[in-house]
């Protein structure tokens, strides 16, 4: 009988704290999730919620005075946090692709995109420099930047934001990696780039057959581009499941509200006003254990103080972190009070 193929990321139960000045602080509670191969999974979930941390995890690229305080993470079945420093240069350059929601933070602004194209071709993918030109054109041709012989010669601040993500879509993609994680890779673009950018995501999945890990905090992306879906809220995940059954019956009061803050171009203006989360927003109180949406649920009683927040990364199921509310509950309550927190 053959093996069952390992998921090319399997993150469990993550948590990841800070030490400054002496304090520990826990920024990532507990995050399981997985990625299959050939599969785009979307991670959502509002600024604070620890999607960034989550995927810097999976390279061990933590920013300073952070570090994974417990759980572990795989990569193609290879524990990542018992790599040696070799071993994870390798990760990174051969077999993870990623893209920072900071094009600053992985564009060096005083080299030519070329330069630093053929440079990243020849570290990672082994490609000598005269071939490496060649290979770099295509690859600005394959992200779709036109007349890509003559786009090697400029600087980034030449480019406009579509074009700089395009570049970046190329230097993540250069080695031909198996997983690409892509961390808001459109949000400071207009609503028609943005398309063409998560197109071309698309399409590259589509003819490489690489995974994708694809965080936004916008619903509308995730379902238009996703397979399945992780919802993350304070450090934890909520929920997850298929993008057909989290957008069609969500399960947790948080998955509620997000999908209802996705703005409906079908409700005639004036007078719709586009639903917000209610109560304080994450990170004005402090972690007081139980469920992190307590202090903005609707739902919320006692007993939610005390709720098991761990869920298993994956068993195929439409998993939620909620005992107290099935998705009926909160489609009929949703329906008759249309945004989330109490009242
Ligand atoms: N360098 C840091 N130092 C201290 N705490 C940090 C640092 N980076 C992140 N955190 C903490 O971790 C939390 C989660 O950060 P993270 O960047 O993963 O959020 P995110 O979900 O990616 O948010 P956004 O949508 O704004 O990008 C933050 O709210 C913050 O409390
Ligand atoms: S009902 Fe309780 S456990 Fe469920 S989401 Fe609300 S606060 Fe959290
Ligand atoms: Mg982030």
């Amino acid at each position: 009988m053959s093996q069952p193929v390992a998921p090319i990321l399997s993150v469990n139960h993550l948590r990841v704290g800070f030490r400054k000045r002496g304090v520990e602080t826990t920024a990532v509670h507990d995050v399981s999730l997985t990625v299959d191969r050939g599969e785009i999974v979307g991670l959502v979930g509002e600024s604070g919620s620890g999607k960034s941390l989550t995927c810097r995890a999976a390279l061990r690229l933590m920013p300073r005075g952070g570090r994974v305080t417990a759980g572990s993470v795989h990569v193609d079945g290879r524990d990542v946090l018992d790599m040696s420093n070799g071993e994870l240069r390798a990760l990174r350059a051969h077999t993870i692709g990623m893209i920072f929601q900071d094009p600053f933070t992985s564009l060096n602004p005083t080299l030519r995109i070329g330069r630093q194209l053929v440079e990243t071709l020849r570290v990672n993918a082994g490609i000598a420099d005269h071939a490496a030109h060649d290979r770099a054109v295509e690859l600005l041709g394959q992200v779709e930047i036109p007349d890509p012989a003559a786009r090697l010669r400029v600087y980034p601040h030449e480019l406009s934001g579509g074009m700089r993500q395009r570049v970046m879509l190329a230097l993540a993609i250069a080695a031909n990696p198996r997983l690409l994680i892509a961390d808001e890779p459109t949000t400071a673009l207009d609503v028609s780039t943005q398309a063409q950018v998560l197109a071309l995501i698309k399409r590259l999945r589509e003819e490489s057959g690489m995974s994708v890990l694809l965080v936004s905090h916008d619903f509308g992306v995730i379902s238009a581009m996703c397979d399945r879906v992780v919802v993350m809220y304070g450090g934890f995940v909520v929920e997850s499941g298929t993008i057909a059954q989290v957008y069609s019956a969500p399960r947790h009061p948080y998955t509620r509200a997000l999908l209802d803050a996705v703005p409906d171009l079908t409700i005639p203006q004036p007078g719709y006003r586009r639903p917000t989360i209610q109560g304080p927003p994450l990170g004005t109180v402090a972690y007081q254990g139980g469920c992190p949406f307590e202090p903005r649920c609707r739902f919320a009683r006692p007993e939610c103080r005390h709720v098991d927040m761990s869920l298993p990364g994956r068993d195929d199921a439409h998993l939620s972190a909620c005992p107290f509310v099935d998705a009926s509950h909160v489609a009929d309550i949703a329906a008759a009070v249309p945004t989330g927190g109490r009242q």
